[in-house]
């Protein structure tokens, strides 16, 4: 078998910022997964319409926001304005919506670790790509752990790939396909992030024998987040920061 590809990151991931105790993909949150113990947090970034980045999950506004509307469709300027944290409870009330440059400078300035998963709108998948890599070889140029870029997006990882080769990459996808070899190999991905649900012992042997690297989404059950790392599964992403702690790895 291959020898595993290198990796520095932690084996507990916040997912999106802080997971579910503060609103999703706010700076509120990567502080609370911060507070909470957790070194890498995972965040979505995308483009707004005038082409700046911004941490967003899904392709509306509605969901997380007081607003409405496709993000593709919304200035910075219009996002900015938005209430992100008022869903959540009213103790987030007027949390604003992140630009990316605020995620990064949080992340280097405290020292941790990130996966930042490339979501782009509908149809900007390369140029958003594009710009993360640039975004990505700009904050980082002095130093920090490079973040770990994944993405469901093939050619947004692909757009990213060339621009920045030589920063970590895992290829986001629901099942662990037949041909997952190949598809890393030609996205010079070195680790592949599935659903937690359909992940079994073997398959994490099989991924591991191939010489890549296999995180579980999202997983929010202890004895899950167990089972799995005593697997051997690289990391875990996780809502429930308190449940599960950053540490339960260690023991
Ligand atoms: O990157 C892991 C996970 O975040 C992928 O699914 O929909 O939460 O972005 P989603
Ligand atoms: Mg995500």
């Amino acid at each position: 078998s291959k020898p595993l590809e290198p990796w520095p990151y932690p084996s507990v991931i916040a997912h999106r910022g802080g997971g579910s105790i503060a609103p999703e993909n706010t700076l509120a949150g990567l502080r609370c997964g911060f507070d909470h113990g957790f070194l890498m947090s995972e965040f979505d970034v995308k483009l707004s319409q005038d082409n700046l980045l911004i941490i967003l999950h899904d392709d509306t506004v509605d969901r997380t926001s007081d607003g409405s509307g496709a993000a593709a469709a919304l200035t910075y300027n219009e996002l900015a304005q938005l209430d992100m944290g008022g869903w959540h409870s009213a103790w987030y009330a007027g949390e604003p919506l992140p630009a990316f440059s605020q995620f990064a400078r949080f992340i280097l300035e405290n020292g941790l670790f990130c996966n930042i998963e490339i979501k782009p709108c509908p149809g900007r998948e390369v140029e958003t790509g594009v710009a993360v890599a640039h975004a990505v070889l700009k904050y980082w140029a002095d130093g920090g752990v490079s973040p770990l870029i994944s993405s469901f997006s093939r050619e947004a990882l692909a757009a990213f790939a060339e621009i920045a080769p030589a920063i970590p990459r895992a290829f986001l996808i629901d099942r662990v396909p037949e041909d997952f070899e190949s598809i890393l190999q030609s996205l010079g991905c070195q680790g592949i992030n599935v659903n937690q649900k359909y992940l079994d012992e073997p398959t994490i042997d099989r991924i591991h024998a191939a010489g890549y690297r296999v995180c579980a989404y999202t997983v929010n059950d202890y004895r899950r987040a167990r089972q799995l790392l005593a697997w051997g599964c690289d990391a875990i992403f996780t809502d429930e920061l308190v449940r599960i702690p950053a540490d339960i790895g260690a023991y």
